[in-house]
């Protein structure tokens, strides 16, 4: 019985320090990415921001936030989306050519940016992709 009740505890405190030896894994796993900061803790050091960007909900998101109002509707000449008649000669430029104009504009009609301030160079590179994915 003396014995049992020995092995009883033993076995007892092998899971205890399996147990933390697994959680303490865990923890290492699931801090590679960045530190866990628990509510409570000073995690002032720790904490990320993540940043939003305006292109986040991709092209179609930046397109019809900052693009449709003339891209919808061919406003002041600008190429419409789905027209396939109106893209085909800008096409003809080159990809880098699309994307250089929605950064940097293209005067007289196409605005730097298509207004768009907040847009990062590559989203609006996605939103010029999001346009010409209307016309495959
Ligand atoms: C104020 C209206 C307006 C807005 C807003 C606008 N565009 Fe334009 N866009 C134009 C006009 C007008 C043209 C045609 C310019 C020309 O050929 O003279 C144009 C042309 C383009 C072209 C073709 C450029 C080329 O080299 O042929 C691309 C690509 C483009 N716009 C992307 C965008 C993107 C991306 C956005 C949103 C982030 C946007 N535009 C917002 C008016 C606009």
């Amino acid at each position: 019985m003396y014995k049992f009740v020995l092995m009883l505890i033993a076995v007892g405190l092998a899971s205890i320090v399996s147990a933390d030896t697994i959680e303490s894994e865990i923890v290492d796993r699931i801090k590679k990415v960045g530190e866990v900061c628990v509510e409570g803790d000073d995690c002032s050091a720790a904490s990320a921001t993540v940043a939003v960007t305006e292109g986040a909900g991709g092209g179609e998101a930046t397109y019809r936030k900052s693009c449709a109002t003339c891209h919808d509707i061919g406003l002041a000449g600008a190429p419409k989306l789905a027209d396939i008649p109106a893209w085909e000669p800008r096409i003809a430029k080159g990809i880098d050519a699309l994307y250089e104009a929605a950064i940097n504009g293209l005067p007289p009609g196409m605005p730097a940016k298509g207004m768009c301030f907040t847009c990062s160079d590559d989203d609006l590179k996605v939103a010029v992709d999001y346009m010409l994915d209307s016309i495959k």
